[in-house]
């Protein structure tokens, strides 16, 4: 049987790593009405993501403002920039009942899920249905630095919980093991363009997104192959190895607390889209356990929405789309 929606009254407290501040990760609950999700409808404007190294001044005012709106609301709004930060603390930290959605074939859909409702609710607060986040570029060199209009102090992008080592112009280390590399870029950039084939290796819908995890299962049957690498690794690269725990961004119960966490999993999710035009072979599940899963989400007008991973397969159909950029990568041989 397929995983169940979190019952918001049942959300306990996380089991959060020793050292932590102690957090109640619950979401404020609004309503016990709970809509079923719907897609949009097809003429409905496509939000164009662009890729955080390449957006101008105009588009940095505008998703300035929409995070400072949303760092702005009251506290029980669960559109509030903590309680959004917060939603991925209560469903990888064990606040609902032992549900996990990392290390398991729920990692995708989930992470597309939680962007989506995250990008809505953004948009809603400026008055543009056309507004769409930025996406994290690391595949490609041009990509491969923490991108800038996160790391302005005055900015509300920015968060002081971040490796002070890892910042601009520091190249990114696709597969940052805690030891900061001593190439020179040139040879970086050669292998976290090798780190990348992990796409390529990720030949069936296992491989590539993980392993089945059905209602009653144990949590965490296992990744799949970019999960770990690079996802985790940019995770862990991004934030502060002087923190407990790596917060911001190198645990899950901090981590979405960066506003970074969202065009990282931009990224994540692009790549998930890349890899179904990569080859013919590359192919969703078709189990209904995975289609019929089904996660709670809070959307643009604070409504509890019961989502279901079928829906969230087609971004076109979710109506978002991913600038078209070079992706130097799908040349390399390993
Ligand atoms: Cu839910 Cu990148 O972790």
């Amino acid at each position: 049987l397929p995983i169940q929606a979190p019952d918001l009254s049942k959300c306990g407290p996380a089991d959060l790593p020793s050292g932590a501040i102690p957090t109640n990760c619950c979401p404020p609950i609004k309503s016990s009405d709970i809509l079923d999700f719907q897609l949009p409808p097809p003429t409905t404007p496509l939000r164009l993501r662009p890729a955080a190294q390449l957006v101008d001044k105009a588009y940095v005012d505008k998703f300035n403002k929409a995070i400072s709106l949303m760092k702005a609301l009251p506290a029980d709004d669960p559109r509030n920039f903590t309680n959004q930060a917060n939603v991925h603390c209560a469903y990888c930290d064990g606040a609902y009942d032992q549900l996990q959605v990392h290390n398991s074939w729920l990692f995708f859909p989930w992470h597309r899920y939680y962007l989506y409702f995250y990008e809505r609710i953004l948009g809603k607060l400026i008055g543009d249905d056309t507004f769409a986040i930025p996406f994290w570029n690391w595949d490609a060199p041009a990509g491969m630095r923490l991108p800038s209009i996160y790391t302005d102090t005055s900015s509300p992008l920015y968060d002081k919980l971040r490796d002070v080592k890892h910042q601009p112009p520091t190249l990114l280390d696709l597969d940052f093991n805690g030891e900061d590399p001593t190439s020179s870029d040139e040879l970086q950039i050669d292998e976290n363009l090798r780190v990348m084939q992990v796409i390529s290796n990720g030949k069936t819908a296992e491989l590539f997104m993980g392993l089945p995890y059905r209602a009653g299962d144990n949590p965490n049957p296992g990744a799949g192959s970019l999960e770990n690498l690079p996802h985790g690794t940019v995770h862990f690269w991004t934030g502060d190895r002087s923190q407990p725990n790596g917060e911001d961004m190198g645990n899950f119960y901090s981590a979405a607390r960066d506003p970074i966490f969202f065009a990282h999993h931009g990224n994540i999710d692009r790549m998930w889209w890349l890899w179904r035009k990569l080859s013919p072979g590359h192919k969703d599940f078709t189990d209904k356990d995975w289609l019929d899963a089904a996660f709670l989400f809070y959307d643009e007008e604070a409504r509890p929405v019961r989502v279901r991973v079928r829906d969230a397969l087609e971004v076109d159909r979710l109506r978002y789309a991913y600038q078209d950029v070079d992706v130097p990568w799908t040349r390399t041989k390993p």
